[in-house]
């Protein structure tokens, strides 16, 4: 609204104003109001405190001596725009920060009536921000399928300062105290978690959450994986490319299967102890599978021997969570088969942990403890170019009862399981297994097997 129009629609007031200006008082405010001239005005719950005293003339000039004057104006405004208001209202300059563009264009009517209201603030449409903000702003993040609480009820003052801010956006406080400010609730978990998610110390809430409207739950910005890939590229390089894909990140709930998005306890903002987090699912036996999959929670329980990183709760040292180009989402090589004799690079994931050594050589004596005298017996069984058996053929992956994680149940073979039956000596041991009569192997004394 500009000047020209505040001015023309101030042309009509009643003829009894002009007499005195100096004489100007309720009884003038009262006979402006007579009959059926300026009805409106009276209609306020609350008027304009100039108009309590029936000051009328103090924004009101007359300009010709007739009124009411047939389509003509016989008044005007003593000042123009947001200058009008600043004759008894200080100016919003702020010393630092922004004003509002319809403040800084003086288009005080857009928001106020100059005459009063139906509450305070003197606004138009009966006070609803909601209605006056939109006539200007753009209406359509307030009508998609999830709205913000507070915006919804069109409160848009819990969170702007309709003039003047020295924070973005005209926002009340910095944005992310300001969303605290009722989400309370966060706060204790902001101050006293271990793991913060790095956005919500750096950025502000809104690099994940629209603020008034989404097309999401929980109003975030993207769906699903998509609004964290759009800064973890890597892990979308797995989803999108790994040979195998975990099925975790494909299900309802997506990454939220395993991290909290905000604050957690746990490094990698997981909720609880890594391996507690998957065996939320693989500590069941109900969980939707089509691979039949063991339950490892039953595989580890009450179990003597757990394998280095399993004890310490570490399911990553070995798997990737998120995808991985290797079987059974383990982080290198390891093959599927029982027989997979060893080549460079075939057992590349054990022996990113264990020494390489104790398959490269027929004999040995300090490579490995798997061998009698100097013969390496793991070569022998594992190497061996025809017949080379997986590691699986001898150790379990995750616990055993046994001791060195051999296998007490057996691996599989077609439908049945290779018992191992290994009995450890001080210098050695001895195995009676489904391949083989019990054979015995000594460091010390080697037992010469023909
Ligand atoms: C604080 C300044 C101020 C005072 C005091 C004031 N007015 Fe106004 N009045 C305005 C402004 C500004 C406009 C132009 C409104 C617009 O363009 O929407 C206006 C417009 C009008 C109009 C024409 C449009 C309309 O809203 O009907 C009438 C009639 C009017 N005033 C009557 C009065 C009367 C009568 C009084 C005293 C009882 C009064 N005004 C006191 C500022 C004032
Ligand atoms: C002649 C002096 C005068 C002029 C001109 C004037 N005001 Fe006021 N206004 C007052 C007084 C006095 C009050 C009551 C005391 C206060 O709140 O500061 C008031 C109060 C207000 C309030 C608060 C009302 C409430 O319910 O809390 C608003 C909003 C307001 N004015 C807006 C305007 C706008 C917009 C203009 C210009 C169109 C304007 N005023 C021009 C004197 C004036
Ligand atoms: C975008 C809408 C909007 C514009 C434009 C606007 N105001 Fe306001 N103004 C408001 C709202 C909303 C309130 C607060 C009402 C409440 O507290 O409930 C307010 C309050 C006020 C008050 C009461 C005291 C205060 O600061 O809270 C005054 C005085 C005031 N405005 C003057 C002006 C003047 C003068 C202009 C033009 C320079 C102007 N306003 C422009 C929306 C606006
Ligand atoms: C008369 C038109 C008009 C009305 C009414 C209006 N605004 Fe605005 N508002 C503007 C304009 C123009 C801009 C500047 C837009 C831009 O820079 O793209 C703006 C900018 C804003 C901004 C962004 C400021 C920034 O620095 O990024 C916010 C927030 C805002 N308005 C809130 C409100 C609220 C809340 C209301 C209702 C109380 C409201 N506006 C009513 C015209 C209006
Ligand atoms: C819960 C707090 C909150 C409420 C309530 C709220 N806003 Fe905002 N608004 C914000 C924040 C925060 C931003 C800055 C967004 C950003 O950083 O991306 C913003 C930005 C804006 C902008 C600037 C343009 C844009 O969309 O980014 C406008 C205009 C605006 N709000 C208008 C409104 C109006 C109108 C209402 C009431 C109907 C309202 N807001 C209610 C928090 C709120
Ligand atoms: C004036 C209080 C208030 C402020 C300020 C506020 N919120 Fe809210 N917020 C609410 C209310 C009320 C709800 C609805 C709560 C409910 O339904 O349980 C809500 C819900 C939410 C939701 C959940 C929506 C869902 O469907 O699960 C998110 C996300 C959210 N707010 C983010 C923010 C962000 C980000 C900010 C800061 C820009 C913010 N809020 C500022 C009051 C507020
Ligand atoms: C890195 C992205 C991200 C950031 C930054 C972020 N959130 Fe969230 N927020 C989420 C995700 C994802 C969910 C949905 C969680 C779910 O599915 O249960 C969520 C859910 C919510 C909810 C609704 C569910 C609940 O936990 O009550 C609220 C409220 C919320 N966030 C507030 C905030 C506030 C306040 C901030 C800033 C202090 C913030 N968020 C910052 C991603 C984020
Ligand atoms: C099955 C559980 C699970 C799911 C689902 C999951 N993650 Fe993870 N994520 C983890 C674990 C466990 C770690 C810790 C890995 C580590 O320490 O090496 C982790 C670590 C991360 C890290 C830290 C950097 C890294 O790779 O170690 C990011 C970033 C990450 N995840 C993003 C995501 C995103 C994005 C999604 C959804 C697409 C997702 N995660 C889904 C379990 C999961
Ligand atoms: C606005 C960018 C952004 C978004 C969106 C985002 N993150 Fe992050 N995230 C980061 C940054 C920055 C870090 C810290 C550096 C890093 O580890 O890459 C981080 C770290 C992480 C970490 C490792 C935390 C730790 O301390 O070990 C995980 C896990 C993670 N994000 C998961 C997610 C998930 C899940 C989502 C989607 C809900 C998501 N992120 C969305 C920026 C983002
Ligand atoms: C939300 C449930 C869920 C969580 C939590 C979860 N997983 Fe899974 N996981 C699955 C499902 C479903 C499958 C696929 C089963 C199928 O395809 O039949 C799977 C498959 C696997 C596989 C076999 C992959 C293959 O295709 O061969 C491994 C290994 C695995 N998960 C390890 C983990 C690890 C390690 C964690 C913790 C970091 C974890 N999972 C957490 C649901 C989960
Ligand atoms: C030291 C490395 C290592 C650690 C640590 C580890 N795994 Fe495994 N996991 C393996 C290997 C190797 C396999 C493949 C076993 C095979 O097929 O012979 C496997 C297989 C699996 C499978 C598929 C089981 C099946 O029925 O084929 C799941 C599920 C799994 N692991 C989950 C987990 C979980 C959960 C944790 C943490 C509690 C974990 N793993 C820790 C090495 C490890
Ligand atoms: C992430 C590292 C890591 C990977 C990968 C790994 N292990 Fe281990 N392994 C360990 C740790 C740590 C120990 C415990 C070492 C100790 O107690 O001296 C261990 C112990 C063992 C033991 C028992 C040794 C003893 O002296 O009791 C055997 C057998 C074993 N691993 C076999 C394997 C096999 C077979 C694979 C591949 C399927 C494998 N490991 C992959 C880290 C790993
Ligand atoms: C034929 C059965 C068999 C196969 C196959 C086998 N191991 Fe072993 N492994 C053993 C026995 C038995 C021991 C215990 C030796 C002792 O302490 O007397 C052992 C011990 C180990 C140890 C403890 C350190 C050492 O060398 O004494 C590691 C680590 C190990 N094996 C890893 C592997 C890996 C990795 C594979 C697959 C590449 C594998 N094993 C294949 C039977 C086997």
């Amino acid at each position: 609204m500009n000047n020209s129009t505040i001015i023309a629609r101030s042309v009509i007031c009643c003829g009894l104003v002009f007499i005195s200006s100096l004489l100007f008082s309720q009884s003038v405010l009262a006979e402006c109001l007579t009959g059926a001239c300026h009805q409106q005005l009276k209609s306020f719950t609350k008027l304009h405190e100039p108009l309590v005293e029936g000051e009328c003339q103090v924004c009101h000039e007359r300009v010709v001596a007739e009124h009411p004057l047939k389509n003509g104006r016989s008044f005007k405004l003593v000042t123009e725009g947001a200058a009008l208001c600043f004759e008894c209202h200080d100016a919003f300059a702020p010393a630092s920060g922004k004003l509002h563009a319809a403040v800084d264009d003086g288009e005080c009517l857009a928001c106020h009536n100059p005459h009063g209201g139906s509450s305070v603030g003197l606004l138009r449409a009966d006070g609803d921000l909601k209605v006056i903000c939109l006539e200007c702003h753009d209406a359509a993040p307030f009508e998609l399928p999830h709205v913000h609480g507070p915006a919804a009820a069109g409160v848009c003052l819990e969170c702007h300062d309709p003039h003047q801010s020295k924070y973005q956006a005209l926002l009340l406080q910095d944005s992310k105290s300001m969303c605290l400010k009722c989400h309370a609730d966060m706060v204790a978990g902001l101050e006293n978690s271990p793991v913060i998610h790095a956005p919500l110390e750096d950025e502000s809430c809104s690099a994940c959450h629209e603020v008034h409207g989404g097309s999401f739950a929980h109003l975030l910005k993207g769906d699903g994986p998509k609004l964290c890939f759009s800064c973890h590229k890597e892990q979308a390089a797995k989803y999108n490319k790994a040979k195998t894909k975990h099925t975790a990140l494909y299900k309802e709930g997506r990454c939220g299967n395993c991290h909290a998005p905000h604050f957690a306890n746990h490094a990698a903002l997981l909720p609880e102890r890594e391996s507690d987090v998957c065996l939320r699912c693989h500590g069941k036996d109900d969980f939707h599978r089509s691979k039949a999959l063991k339950n490892i929670r039953t595989e580890l329980s009450e179990k003597e021997h757990l394998h280095g990183p399993v004890s310490d709760g570490h399911c990553s040292a070995c798997h990737d969570p998120h995808g991985s180009d290797y079987y059974r989402l383990l982080l290198a090589a390891y093959p599927e088969s029982f027989y997979a004799p060893y080549r460079k690079g075939t057992y590349a994931f054990c022996l990113s942990c264990h020494e390489e050594n104790m398959l490269r050589f027929p004999d040995t004596s300090i490579y490995t403890d798997f061998r009698d005298g100097k013969r390496n017996l793991h070569y022998l069984h594992v190497a061996d170019p025809r017949k080379g058996r997986s590691c699986r053929a001898c150790h379990q992956s995750h616990a055993s009862n046994g001791p060195k994680l051999v296998n007490e149940e057996g691996a599989p073979f077609g439908n049945w399981k290779i018992p191992i039956r290994l009995v450890l000596t001080p210098t050695g041991g001895s195995c009676a297994p489904g391949c083989h009569r019990r054979m015995a192997y000594d460091r010390k004394n080697p037992v010469i097997v023909k």
